[in-house]
């Protein structure tokens, strides 16, 4: 019998994270071998005996899991921010320690919001697809043709509010991005659950140099914002947070960005709402069901909706933080040390 640690990791990590795992002599190490989404049996499988196992998004981590791997297991990492894909429950309940990847995908995906943000605008759907078709020699540069709205603002421009469901890290860093654009007024929606703070709303509004920064509620923020940024967590509280309602109340000239998670965003409201014209456009990054969206899905033929592969935290820096941040967590769990980046399951 061997005295090393089992640990199981559903992906390669790449040539600058796996030796962490791979040169430490004390541990076993599994890894999926394909380039394609870690089977459910091969990790049911090869969980039994381990003491921590390294995921992605995609794999469930449930009792079905713990159970397969038995009373050794002592951490479970993932290599994600977001976390609706693990019963916290469950974890507590077992002990077992929890590590996530919080802070740095932050700026990747705020630069990503932007982007969308600039991309729904300006239509770049239609426009991308006029070029790529062959279609370009039929259009002749003309005074309003593929208008929509702009982004950046002056001091002698029409106020422009930026809205966020949602004002977490990734908010607030979009939000600092905006301001070189001129914004100046901010709206956000939070959890109901959460006390308002006006005070701590003076000190973020103070921190980034707007004149307004105010909670408010769903309806508000739809009818006042110019661009609402949906960038809360998933899961059944904020399920189609993003429904028909806050459509029809949003200004027509007015884009929608979903960098969070595709349930957030009820997509045939969407759709629909993009045929109808009840807003400009939308730029998104998560659709509820991906990665299962053809081409034929309401989303991707909505007029003005630019539809992206859930690329948020797509580069390369940020890809190499997360999976050293995801293997130092399961480290510091399997040595019973600090987890850079440990979630309190009990709460
Ligand atoms: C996360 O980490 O939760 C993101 O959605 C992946 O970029």
């Amino acid at each position: 019998m061997s005295n090393k640690l089992k640990v199981v990791v559903s992906r390669d990590l790449g040539p600058d994270v796996m030796p962490l795992l791979l040169d430490n002599k004390e541990l076993d190490v599994v890894v999926w071998p394909h380039n394609s989404v870690c089977d459910r049996k091969w990790l049911l499988e090869n969980a039994a005996g381990a003491s921590g196992i390294l995921v992605m998004l995609s794999e469930k981590l449930d009792a079905e899991l713990f159970d397969a791997a038995g009373p050794s297991l002592r951490v479970v990492s993932t290599m994600s921010v977001g976390y609706e894909h693990a019963d916290l429950k469950e974890l507590a309940k077992r002990n077992i320690r929890f590590g996530y990847t919080p802070d740095v995908l932050t700026d990747a995906v705020a630069d990503l919001s932007i982007m969308l943000a600039l991309m729904a605008g300006r239509n770049t759907k239609e426009t991308t697809e006029i070029v790529q078709s062959g279609q370009w020699p039929n259009f002749v540069w003309s005074p309003f043709a593929f208008c929509g709205p702009q982004l950046s603002t002056t001091s002698t421009s029409p106020k422009r509010t930026a809205g966020f469901i949602g004002f977490g890290r990734i908010a607030q860093a979009t939000l600092a991005r905006l301001v070189p654009f001129g914004f100046q007024h901010c709206l956000y929606a939070a959890n109901p659950s959460t006390p308002a703070d006006p005070a701590a709303d003076a000190a973020l509004a103070a921190k980034y140099g707007v004149r307004e920064l105010r909670r408010v509620l769903l309806a508000e923020l739809a009818s006042e914002s110019d661009v609402v940024f949906v960038l809360a967590p998933g899961g059944p509280a904020t399920y189609h947070i993003v429904d028909e309602k806050f459509l029809r109340a949003m200004k027509r000239s007015a884009v929608l960005v979903n960098t969070a998670r595709g349930t957030l965003v009820d997509s045939d409201a969407l759709a629909k709402a993009l045929h109808e014209g009840w807003l400009y456009g939308a730029g998104i990054d998560v659709v509820e069901g991906e990665p299962k969206i053809g081409a034929d899905h309401p989303l991707v033929k909505a007029p003005r909706c630019v539809v992206l592969p859930h690329i948020g935290s797509a580069t390369t820096d940020t890809r190499i933080g997360m999976a050293t941040l995801a293997a130092n967590n399961l480290l510091g769990g399997l040595f019973g040390k600090d987890m850079p980046a440990e979630l309190n399951t009990s709460r």
